[in-house]
């Protein structure tokens, strides 16, 4: 039953030619794509070629005759074609983190006097720490407030607050907020909107220009495939261009970087959120990652994602019932990101024996086994076989082995 169900959607699947643009290793089902996206395969020749030829022949002459200086912004374009940005808006380089400080800093210097910034008490650990950075520097109280309360914190005393700082998509249960809700609650509000698209970019339409978003960042490696370590990006609405005055203030945005003036005219437009010299071998990668993405409809991308989640829901509910384990993911569409997390007291060991059979998730701390599904490379016949091998290890205690008992640092 479940067997020919995955055979059918397979068979309907109108990005199943899509899967051909990537390396997979054989027997393997990469369910970790929400953490490192799978490899590419034009991005080997194109490193290769930024390292050879560009590098090691064309040495500096590069910045000019490769494409280096614009690679930024041109990446940035490139990124902004899947989550909603009319070119110009985006910039690509640095990490997520780096993103972050740079643009929640300047979001809240948009709005000097309010003094609260809103975040989620179950936003990823880097983007609550930098929150408070930016309140100690600003001398703004952050506070906690859950996405689903966020609005009406926002009607309540949104006079006070800044800047509303959110994820669509919870990076451990896969939830997803309305992200155009919450954009306009923060606009009723008079605060600014600013979106962490760490886990929606690449994986599901994010309409920033239509929404109205006002800042937004997001990391290169994990649906956009980019790499480890890959590029971040940044997001800044044109309106806030002119005005936007963020703390790095790096070389790269500045007017005129070759005058070499001691003091700082920041360029106009998307260019003045350069930082500094950019990763060129990292944003090699990440842009030819992006063209995967070539001739994909995000709407498609977004249909097979849910037939994959909701496919590996019912499975569970016909092949884990009895084995301990709770959904964590909503079971509304509507609700759910591309990820789905299962709760069980033993999380670790079972992700550790799946892993084992060649089946890749991972674990988050203290019981979700956590699945990301790439719609561009993934097939239901993959999610069923993902399934089965988990009930075959629960039934038999596989996971109970001690070599899978030991946690390495990342899980
Ligand atoms: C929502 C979110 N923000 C940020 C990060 C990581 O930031 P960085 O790329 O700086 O390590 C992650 C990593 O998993 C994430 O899930």
């Amino acid at each position: 039953m479940l067997n020919q169900r995955a055979a059918d959607l397979d068979s309907a699947d109108p990005l199943a030619h899509v899967r051909g643009r990537f390396i997979l290793p054989e027997d393997v089902v990469y369910l970790d794509g929400n953490s490192l996206g799978a490899l590419p395969a034009a991005v080997p020749a194109a490193v290769e070629d930024a390292v050879h030829r560009q590098w090691g022949t064309d040495l500096i002459r590069s910045w000019n005759t490769n494409g280096w200086w614009d690679a930024p912004v041109r990446t940035g374009d490139a990124i902004g074609r899947l989550i909603g940005a009319a070119p110009g808006q985006v910039v690509a380089g640095d990490s997520t983190s780096v993103q972050l400080f740079n643009t929640l800093l300047a979001a809240a210097r948009l709005r000097p006097g309010r003094p609260l910034l809103l975040t989620d008490p179950d936003h990823f650990p880097t983007d609550q720490y930098i929150a408070d950075s930016v309140g100690r520097l600003l001398g703004l109280e952050v506070r906690r407030v859950p996405a689903r309360e966020a609005a009406a914190v926002l009607a309540a005393e949104g006079d006070r607050i800044a800047v509303a700082a959110y994820a669509p998509v919870d990076y451990r249960t896969g939830e997803l907020y309305d992200m155009a809700a919450l954009t306009a609650a923060a606009h009723t509000a008079g605060a600014l909107a600013h979106w962490d698209l760490c886990h929606a970019a690449g994986a599901l339409p994010v309409r920033l220009d239509a929404i109205g978003a006002d800042f937004a960042v997001g990391c290169g490696y994990k649906y956009l495939s980019g790499g480890p370590g890959a590029p971040a990006f940044a997001y800044l609405a044109r309106r806030h261009q002119q005005t936007f005055d963020h703390p790095v203030t790096g070389w790269h945005g500045h007017a005129e970087p070759f005058a070499m003036s001691g003091t700082y005219t920041p360029a106009p437009g998307i260019t003045r959120a350069r930082l500094g010299t950019p990763p060129l071998l990292s944003l090699a990668a990440l842009e030819a990652a992006l063209t995967a993405y070539d001739g994909v409809d995000m709407e498609d991308v977004r249909a097979k994602s849910l037939s994959l989640t909701g496919f590996f829901q019912d499975c569970a509910d016909e092949l884990l019932d009895g084995l301990g384990f709770t959904m964590a993911t909503p079971r509304d569409p509507a609700r759910r990101g591309s990820q789905v997390a299962l709760r069980h007291p033993e999380a670790y060991p079972l992700v550790a024996a799946l892993v084992a059979r060649g089946v890749i998730g991972d674990m988050r701390a203290p019981d979700l086994l956590r699945f990301g599904f790439n719609a561009l490379y993934l097939t239901h016949a993959d999610v069923l076989r993902a399934v089965e091998e988990l009930r075959d290890i629960a039934i038999s205690g596989a996971h109970r082995a001690p070599a899978l008992q030991e946690r390495p640092t990342v899980t």
